[in-house]
């Protein structure tokens, strides 16, 4: 009973430590001790598997892959609200209102957080459910992946109904939002524009893990059920946060329409202050009887209303579009603009996006253009002042040409930007793969910045990253701005990368799509570059977290003739090519063995499976081939699957006989 008695003990204090991290924003406990902590519960549980619970703080993420959501009916209808968009409206409304009752009306104001919304339900304290909104009458259940979110309690506290739902919103802090989109920056991909369609595409990955780490965040605001604690609105929100939740602190009570409106004239001065996005805000009638009595239309509450913000935008003059290169080729185009203030900041530039933005709205140089500051982080145009627009002015015809090294650019099916594909020589994207190679977190070259980068190409010393290793004392001593002391710098500064890890230098060679993610499992996986330069598609995709872009991508930068004799370069200077990753081989009984998993099954998910064929030397294939040596088969297995494996002769395999090939 000692170790039952342990193991409430940590659950509850890692619980409540959660709980002042990330629903109140202070730190209880520093990340050493709650990680001892943490280990110590992972190891007792492990130990115990007789005294499991779900709702324990290390079940958040159970590892699982789902192949979807399963469609469950709301018990209560989830239902939009009515928007208004002017002072007018608001008065509108309160007038409807009171022509439904004649008792006095207490209004809620709310901020209306921009995400998504969740319905969870809690039985006897714990999460049981969580549904996305889906058509209002029934959602997908994404309870696995929102159990990642460690701001949604798990098991509450106090005095809370047996039996409820509890509503909210699923977001994207603005900083969440820019982490992420600075490691997307790295892996050459567009980035996140907008924080409520990237928090929706979270919700609906289908792996946990991965959802895991999205910086997601959820205020709770709505509470239904038979036995709420009190039949205001207000009230229950404040019990409501006595159990665990996130219920946001930004809300008041007013008795007038006219408080009520000073209240959203307030926010919407103040809401770029605020480290998430709102896009207006929610008035609700606080008395649960009166709200019962005024009832809903077909849509949405006639007790409740958002008021939306207008969307910040002012209008100013495009000087002129110019091009950007990236140091992968592609190119964004850009509205260089007379500056203008908006939400705080001067804007000079705006984004275009691509060819075809330009063209949908015909925007033109000269134009007065519409920029808007909306849900989105940079700037954009959203029109243009037709009305304005010179008679002579002309239509914009996009560059066909690197606006670098004038090579004729092309664009792929399916891509909507056009890129140079002058990889070789074109100098943008050159010093642009050099200030990669060179920067922090790849190759960390101290001496080296990007003007002197500059300098040694234009002085034709260096043409291409293999050649920084050839640099010479005497070759450097002769530039401007090149003293001893910085020559020896820079010296050092490259002999010292040369210890720099195989996953670092992987990143810095900067293949598309392969970032420090990316190359980390990459480097892990395949251990050795020639593993990298030797592997198939089937292989690649195969990998946990990668696709088939990124497949693709590394195959063709590793067929490429010109990177592998760079790459061959780079080895004789001594770069390291091996991965020093710790090795976490458990057998060769699955040695050059390619195993489809497929179906679901009971004793391991299936990430778990993946992860112990590779543990003991096989290999996970994707689809079956004549070269599959068997399929590790779970409960619904596709017909497709089953009738190809059956044409091919391939074995089908349970999870006992597999656990036994392995044991
Ligand atoms: S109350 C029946 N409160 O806005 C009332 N909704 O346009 C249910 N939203 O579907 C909603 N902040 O996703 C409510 N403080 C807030 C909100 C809020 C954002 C979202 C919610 C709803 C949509 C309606």
């Amino acid at each position: 009973m000692k170790i039952k008695a342990r193991l409430d003990f940590l659950r509850k204090e890692l619980a409540e430590h959660n709980h002042s991290y990330y629903v109140l924003d202070t730190s209880t406990i520093s990340d050493f001790e709650f990680d001892k902590l943490l280990k110590e519960l992972v190891k007792l549980e492990d130990e115990n598997p007789e005294f499991f619970d779900s709702t324990s703080p290390t079940q958040r993420v159970g590892g699982r892959v789902t192949d979807g959501f399963k469609t469950v009916a709301h018990k209560y209808r989830m239902l939009s609200l009515g928007n208004t968009y002017s002072e007018e409206d608001l008065y509108d409304f309160d007038r409807r209102l009171h022509k439904l009752t004649d008792y006095e009306i207490e209004y809620v104001c709310e901020l209306k957080y921009d995400g998504v919304s969740i319905s969870l339900t809690y039985e006897n304290g714990d999460l049981t459910q969580a549904l996305t909104r889906g058509d209002g009458t029934q959602g997908d259940d994404v309870t696995a992946n929102v159990r990642t979110i460690k701001s949604i309690p798990l098991k509450l506290k106090g005095d809370y109904p047996s039996n409820f739902e509890i509503r909210g919103e699923i977001f994207i802090p603005v900083k969440g939002l820019e982490k992420m989109n600075k490691l997307r920056n790295e892996e050459g991909l567009e980035p996140y524009k907008n924080p409520r369609n990237t928090a929706s595409g979270s919700l609906k990955l289908l792996d946990a893990n991965e959802v895991s780490n999205r910086p997601l965040d959820c205020y709770l605001y709505y509470l239904l059920g038979d036995n709420l604690p009190t039949d205001n609105h207000y009230e229950n929100l404040q019990k409501a946060k006595e159990w665990g939740f996130k219920i946001p602190n930004e809300i008041s009570k007013y008795n007038s329409i006219d408080d009520v409106l000073k209240f959203t004239e307030r926010w919407d001065k103040k809401r770029h202050d605020l480290p998430y996005e709102i896009d207006g805000i929610v008035i609700k009638v606080n008395d649960i009887n009166l709200q019962e009595e005024m009832g809903f239309t077909a849509k949405s509450p006639r007790w409740a209303i958002s008021y939306k913000f207008k969307a910040l935008q002012v209008s100013t003059k495009l000087i002129e579009i110019t091009y950007q290169v990236g140091r992968t080729g592609a190119i964004t185009p850009v509205a260089n603009l007379e500056p203008v203030q908006l939400a705080g900041t001067t804007v000079k530039r705006a984004s275009l996006h691509n060819a075809d933005y330009i063209a949908k709205l015909d925007i033109r140089e000269g134009d007065k253009v519409y920029v808007e500051k909306g849900g989105e982080i940079i700037p954009k145009v959203v029109g243009v002042k037709l009305n304005d627009r010179d008679l002579f002015s002309q239509i914009t015809e996009y560059i066909a040409n690197c606006p670098s090294c004038n090579t004729e650019l092309v664009r792929k099916e399916g891509d909507a930007k056009h890129y140079c594909p002058n990889s070789e020589s074109c100098p943008t994207q050159i010093k642009g793969k050099f200030e990669h190679f060179i920067s922090r977190k790849a190759m960390d070259i101290d001496g080296l910045g990007g003007e002197t980068i500059e300098l040694l190409i234009n002085e034709g010393l260096i043409k291409e990253i293999s050649d920084l290793y050839h640099l010479k004392k005497e070759d450097l001593l002769p530039l401007e701005r090149m003293a001893e002391k910085s020559v020896d710098n820079l010296l050092i500064g490259l002999e010292q990368s040369k210890l720099i890890s195989f996953e670092r230098v992987l990143f810095g060679l900067g293949v598309r799509f392969v970032g420090e993610t990316v190359a980390k499992v990459l480097a892990k996986h395949f251990k050795t570059i020639d593993n990298i330069i030797n592997t198939d598609i089937e292989t690649l995709i195969a990998v946990d977290e990668i696709g088939e872009k990124i497949a693709e991508s590394v195959l063709n930068y590793f067929s490429n003739k010109e990177n592998l004799k760079r790459l061959n370069n780079l080895k004789e200077s001594g770069l390291q090519f091996v991965s020093t990753i710790e090795d976490t081989t458990k057998s060769s009984n699955l040695n050059g063995m390619k195993i489809v998993v497929s179906g679901v099954f009971n004793q391991n998910s299936r990430v778990e499976y993946k992860k112990m064929i590779e543990e003991h030397g096989g290999k996970n294939v994707s689809s079956i081939s004549k070269n599959t040596t068997f399929i590790l088969a779970g409960k619904n297995i596709g017909p497709s699957k089953k009738q190809k494996a059956e044409d091919l002769k391939i074995p089908l395999i349970n999870e006992f006989e597999f656990l036994s090939k392995i044991d």
